[in-house]
């Protein structure tokens, strides 16, 4: 499927870069700039939608460096 219509990526790019980082928190940045080798975002619609949604679930679950310890 086709998320970025801009630069032409998909959600199979999107999930091979989130799999190649299973253990630590991304952002749309981030991914974005990995899944487009290195280009930017032009009408900013994925970054806002379907690509953000993905980078959230992602990040669900994962300890941020600055998240207090647990009690
Ligand atoms: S759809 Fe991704 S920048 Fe336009």
């Amino acid at each position: 499927m086709i998320v970025c219509s801009c630069n032409a990526f998909g959600d199979d790019e999107i999930n091979a870069f989130l799999s190649g980082i299973p253990d630590k928190r991304t952002s749309v940045k981030e991914t974005y700039k990995a899944c487009s080798n290195g280009k930017k975002p032009h009408c900013g619609a994925c970054t806002q939608h379907t690509l953000k949604d993905m980078v959230d679930e992602h990040n669900k679950g994962i300890k941020a460096p600055d998240d207090p310890p647990a009690p």
